[in-house]
């Protein structure tokens, strides 16, 4: 009695459980058989997932590698688990059949996306095709796949129920990632917007960084610092956008530096433009700029604007220039300044001296390589040398003009000069150049004809200049000086060709010399000699 009652309650049991299991036939299941089918299952699965982590290396194979282990689970279950398979209900085989039909279709639409966006564009060395792109293809052929298979597997369902309940599932879905969908389609906006792409430096949002990717939900950027920033494409719609690498690679960018008073700007200037010539990675087109931006309490500042190709480099290259400035300054003798006045009060006294004493110095050698003051006596010498003056020009600069009245004589210091002559209605022609220890203006300085040409600066030229009135006293002191004077410019006139003033036709004239000399010093209002 015993023993059937158990029987009974066994039987009961089995029944249940065939009929949770959705057995057909409501036989029962035999559990040690089914047991030892599921433990092979289990240990094929484990082998296949221990294979593929350690010892498939392809990055094809680990791009699929959820969808595949899915797919090898539903395909053990339906080889080792047949016999009771076969006995289920037909829905239940289905669906396991759909799943693994979808898992395969899931896996060749992953395979298709890695060949044709990622090895197709590498091979053609085309730009990446953005993430969400490529997402949005593959859930939408997905999607169509997915409903082909519910439609064949399940025949009898009614797409239209199916169609109502997902659009039902989606609003409320839709409802509740109400985020989630605004990154989204900020997502796609940028894709078809395409403000960046991938490998692009940017500044976002205050952020700057490289564009490593972007998603559905958001882009990342990766920093100088090489950090990760993931900022939710809806945020990133909002911002204002800076691309540094678009529309070229070539990003300009700006350096601040100031130098002493005394430094010439077109000087600094060069120096600068030297340095930028020879720093590597600043580009040569666009040519680097240097503008004088202001005279500030202590020094002449300057911003420099240059291009470099790679946006990533541009703190290395900035720093460089800067380096290579302080190091050229150094060599030109050209001081960076700093704002430390009161030490600085008292040795500028001793410094002006010094400062007057060299420069003294530099006149009396540029006076004495003038061969007219070569007979001069040292009292003449001196007198000049208190008089002369040192005048700066820069590049371009004209020293005086063609027809104008002329009251100076210059002689270059440093730098050079074009001498150019017009006719009338003729382009001025460079007739002559003449660089340190040259000289010019003397014809109307000494005989108060107009200026025979015009006199141009082709560098930044620094001349000492000595005026009408110290010549004036200089030749009444010394009689003899007119005649010396026009003895040597008569020399200095035959040297030249072309010239079109009043003298040229003269050269060859024994008498021009006196006539030159006459003419000197009625100008000066001197005696005949
Ligand atoms: P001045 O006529 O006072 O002004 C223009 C100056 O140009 C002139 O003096 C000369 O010093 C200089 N000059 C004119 N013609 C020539 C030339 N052919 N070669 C060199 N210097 C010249």
């Amino acid at each position: 009695m015993l023993q059937s009652s158990n029987e009974a309650d066994k039987t009961e049991s089995m029944t249940t459980l065939a009929a949770w299991t959705l057995i057909q036939d409501g036989a029962p299941i035999n559990l040690s058989d089914t047991l030892i089918r599921l433990g092979l299952i289990l240990a094929i699965y484990l082998v296949f997932t221990l294979t593929q982590r350690f010892l498939i290396r392809s990055q094809l194979v680990q791009s699929v590698g959820l969808q595949l282990n899915l797919l090898v689970l539903v395909l053990l279950v339906i080889l080792c688990l047949e016999p009771l398979l076969a006995r289920m209900k037909s829905q239940v085989g289905s669906a396991i059949m759909a799943s693994a039909a979808f898992l395969g279709v899931a896996i060749g639409l992953k395979l298709v996306d890695v060949v044709l966006f990622e090895w197709v564009a590498r091979w053609r060395q085309r730009p990446p095709v953005p993430l969400v792109v490529r997402d949005i293809a593959r859930w939408g052929v997905g999607l169509v796949a997915l409903v082909l298979i519910v439609h064949v597997f399940f025949p009898e369902l009614n797409l239209n129920v199916l169609t109502v309940s997902s659009l039902v599932v989606g609003y409320i879905v839709g409802n509740a990632t109400q985020d989630t969908l605004g990154n989204l389609v900020a997502g796609l906006a940028l894709n078809t917007e395409r403000p960046f792409q991938i490998g692009d430096w940017v500044t976002v949002g205050g952020h700057v960084g490289m564009i490593v990717d972007t998603t559905w939900r958001a882009t990342r950027l990766r920093t100088k610092n090489e950090d990760y920033i993931v900022i939710p494409n809806a945020s990133i719609a909002k911002e204002s956008i800076i691309n540094y690498s678009r529309p070229t690679a070539k990003h300009g960018c700006h350096l601040s530096i100031g130098v002493s008073y005394d430094t010439p700007p077109n000087r600094a200037r060069q120096v600068i433009l030297d340095v930028l010539r020879e720093t590597p990675r600043v580009c040569s087109e666009p040519a680097p700029v240097v503008f004088l931006v202001n005279y500030g309490d202590f020094a002449i500042n300057f911003t420099i604007k240059l291009f470099i190709d790679d946006y990533a480099i541009i703190d290395i290259v900035q720093s460089d220039v800067m380096d290579r400035l302080w190091y050229a300054f150094r060599r030109e003798g050209i001081s960076i300044p700093f704002p430390v006045r009161d030490m600085r009060q008292r040795d500028a006294m001793a410094d002006e001296e010094a400062q007057r004493l060299a420069e003294r110095k530099a006149i009396r050698h540029l006076l004495s390589g003038v061969d007219m003051f070569q007979s001069l006596s040292l009292e003449e010498m001196n007198r000049l040398v208190d008089e002369a003056k040192f005048k700066l020009f820069a590049a371009g600069e004209n020293l005086c003009r063609q027809g104008e009245a002329g009251d100076s004589f210059y002689i270059i210091s440093r730098g050079r000069v074009a001498v150019l002559m017009s006719g009338a209605g003729r382009q001025p022609v460079v007739v002559a150049h003449t660089d340190s220890g040259g000289f010019f203006g003397e014809m109307s300085l000494l005989t108060g004809e107009p200026r025979s040409g015009t006199v141009c600066a082709e560098t930044d030229v620094e001349v000492l200049c000595v005026a009408k009135q110290d010549f004036a006293g200089l030749l009444q002191a010394n009689e003899g000086l007119a005649g010396k004077i026009a003895s040597v410019l008569e020399e200095r006139l035959a040297e030249r060709q072309n010239l079109r003033t009043a003298f040229a036709n003269q050269e060859t004239n024994p008498e021009i010399r006196t006539d030159l000399a006459t003419r000197i010093r009625r100008f000066f209002g001197l005696g005949q000699a």
